[in-house]
């Protein structure tokens, strides 16, 4: 038997996204969003996992089972629900979380901005207009005043690069669907000015969020309390398949490259992992039917953290934090198998050297996976969503165990 002891000080963690747990976030572009008619929301967030009221037993539960760390996203909708309007109320709900972390033992780790924006926002064209990092950076400032002294890590956007992700991988294009017209409408902009977060795929949209995130560094780090600040890619490990290298690398530098090479000033890049890309000359090769896939129809292949996370490293010079990973399905043994072989894969890239300080399973509990509603479970703790009971499925106890003992046998 092999045993591999983690760095000192490793944070252990799951992860959630305001959004997805903490139900009627209603002042959010989501929720306009998820009720429009010709949706392609699969069903509206709703009360989510309740986890707005519930935090105290679920950051409990997370410490019980073995976890020192715990990130999740503050709602800058419920921070700021109308322009230049703040919520003390709202900030005093975010500290007493932090306080509760701390108190259980947990590092917390803030995301500033997982996805969802304010409703109000995006009549301006949200993530496209050249305004929103002022916008943004003045939330993040007003949060970080109120917060940063219980602030363990910080991200500030989460997956800037998703919408280029997605038009990749979507068989079709958001924009040219009904519900993109009927969304630009609610809103009240053309449909070029839908800057929705997950959908601004385009390089003036990227230039946006960029800029967003440099200027939220910066408020972050002048604020109260000292402590890292990046952001979370998400990264599809891309694998050339015979022929494919031109092309491979093609998709490597226009979904991740171009990011990670702007990362100067940062403490850390946060890797966010679920599968692999395979890229042949005419581009991407979808996993066939004989292929096990999770509930969003990607291969299974936990192998895929080792090389995103060296891809990252490389590019960026940073050190990593593992900020999500994880497999949604309704069978937990999968999802067992899945975290363990992740979790190998971490250990050689530290053997190689390579600075990895934590590891974040996506996710903590069942919630709202965006489009596709609450079919997809990605949580190692069940939620019953009619009694709002919560349920830890076997792989919360083996990740728990990891946790504690900082060490993995095989
Ligand atoms: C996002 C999460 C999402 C997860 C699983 C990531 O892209 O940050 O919000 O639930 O993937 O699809």
């Amino acid at each position: 038997m092999t045993t591999f002891t983690f760095p000192k000080n490793f944070l252990w963690g799951t992860a959630t996204a305001a959004h997805q747990v903490e139900g009627n976030n209603i002042n959010t572009e989501s929720w306009v969003l998820e009720h429009l008619p010709e949706t392609v929301y699969a069903e509206p967030s709703g009360d989510a996992c309740d986890h707005y009221h519930r935090y105290p037993e679920d950051i409990a539960l997370l410490a019980s089972l073995g976890f020192n760390a715990y990130r999740f996203s503050l709602d800058w909708a419920r921070i700021e629900p109308e322009e230049g309007e703040f919520s003390y109320a709202e900030l005093e709900h975010y500290r007493r979380m932090l306080a509760t972390c701390h108190e259980n033992g947990i590092q917390p780790v803030v995301t500033f901005h997982h996805f969802t924006t304010p409703r109000w926002l995006m009549p301006y064209g949200g993530w496209v207009d050249e305004g929103t990092p002022d916008r943004f950076a003045r939330y993040c400032e007003k949060a970080v005043n109120h917060l940063g002294d219980l602030i363990g890590v910080a991200c500030t956007v989460n997956e800037p690069n998703i919408p280029v992700l997605l038009s990749k991988i979507l068989p079709f294009k958001m924009q040219d669907t009904p519900f993109w017209q009927n969304a630009a409408q609610a809103f009240g902009v053309s449909p070029e000015r839908l800057g929705l977060f997950q959908f601004a795929g385009t390089p003036e949209a990227r230039n946006v969020i960029l800029a967003a995130h440099k200027k939220a560094l910066n408020v972050i780090k002048a604020g109260p309390g000292d402590f890292p600040v990046g952001l979370t890619m998400a990264l599809v490990d891309v694998q050339a398949a015979e022929g494919g290298e031109e092309k491979a690398a093609e998709y490597q530098y226009e979904m991740n490259d171009i990011f990670l090479e702007q990362l100067e000033g940062d403490d850390f890049i946060g890797v966010q992992t679920y599968s692999r890309m395979l890229v042949g000359p005419d581009g991407i090769i979808h996993p066939g039917d004989d292929i096990e896939k999770n509930q969003m129809g990607e291969e299974y292949y936990p192998e895929a953290l080792g090389g995103t996370i060296r891809h990252a490293a490389k590019v960026t010079g940073l050190p990593v934090i593992v900020t999500e990973n994880g497999f949604s399905s309704e069978d937990d043994t999968r999802r067992l198998e899945y975290f363990q072989r992740a979790l190998r894969s971490v250990t050689e890239t530290l053997q190689e050297g390579i600075d990895v300080r934590g590891y974040f399973a996506w996710s903590a509990f069942d919630n709202f996976e965006w489009v596709a509603g609450y079919t997809p479970k990605f949580g190692i703790v069940a939620v019953d969503r009619a009694t709002q009971k919560r349920t830890p499925k076997p792989s919360a106890y083996w990740l728990g165990k990891m946790a504690k003992e900082n060490r993995y046998q095989y």
